[in-house]
């Protein structure tokens, strides 16, 4: 049993994955054993998210600067999400969660690029929860292709200064149609973003824990809600100003 209060559910939980090679050393492990564990953490909190009933969950699977890890373990990642879409495309349909990804997916190897598409294809229709897969990503990339494509639109459409609102720059973003976290959870106790979600975090409850990710549980995503559900977000108001429900 837990004390969530379902009125107050994050509607959107964003996730640092962190702490896989740290766990693997501890365990005296290769350090891609680690991602190995930290898939069956992925598939612990997917189920849970989707069976509290939170709409959005975006997992931080491969940033932009992981490229630069030794080459045998970004292959060993990108084998491990291979795997992992096979293996869960079947619970996936049968639970209702809808695949999407933001991130240069590009740059991944074809096989993995496949099955994405073939994943993301086969969920389309899905009306459960949203699983956002943050591949590749880079926050300030994401930003620069956003202003890249505002500028290339702006040849074909009428599009000046005063067009270019906070609503109107979002559109761009790879989050164009999801509302922004309202949690953003970082497992393996380092306390930064890591080049994360830097538009759509603006607002978001950080909450920065050191259990490491292939230990991250059930109850650990619970415990990260409910401290969630105590606080008071303000969006720089004052308490008085809040509407109390
Ligand atoms: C997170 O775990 C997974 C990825 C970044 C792909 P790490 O591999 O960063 O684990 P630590 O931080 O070295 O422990
Ligand atoms: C952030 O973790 C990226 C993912 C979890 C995918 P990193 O381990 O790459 O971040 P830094 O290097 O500690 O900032
Ligand atoms: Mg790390």
């Amino acid at each position: 049993m837990h004390r969530i209060i379902k009125e107050k559910l994050p509607r959107h939980i964003a996730v640092i994955m962190d702490g896989n090679g740290r766990w693997a050393r501890k365990n005296m492990l290769k350090r891609v054993m680690g991602h190995k564990k930290g898939a069956d953490a992925v598939r612990t909190v997917v189920e849970t998210c989707r069976k509290l009933g939170v709409q959005y969950l975006t997992l931080f699977a491969f940033s932009v600067e992981n490229w630069q890890r030794p080459e045998d373990e970004v292959r060993a990642l990108n084998i491990l999400l291979e795997e992992y879409l096979m293996k869960e495309l079947q619970e996936m349909k049968d639970t209702g969660i809808r695949l999407i990804t933001i991130g240069d997916t590009d740059k991944l190897p074809k096989t993995v690029r496949d099955a994405l598409l073939s994943v993301i294809e086969e969920t389309s229709e899905n009306r459960g929860m949203v699983l956002n897969l943050a591949l590749s990503y880079g926050g300030r990339d994401e930003i620069i292709s956003a202003v890249k494509r505002v500028l290339k639109d702006s040849k074909s459409r009428d599009i000046d200064e005063n067009t270019i609102t906070k609503d109107f720059f979002s559109r761009y973003l790879y989050t164009a149609d999801m509302p922004d976290p309202d949690l953003l959870i970082r497992t393996g106790g380092e306390c930064r973003l890591s080049n994360f979600l830097l538009w759509q975090l603006s607002y978001t409850e950080l909450y920065f824990t050191d259990i490491l990710w292939p230990e991250f549980s059930r109850d650990d995503l619970i415990d990260a809600i409910m401290d969630y559900q105590q606080r008071e977000r303000r969006f720089g108001l004052i308490s008085d100003q809040l509407s109390k429900d």
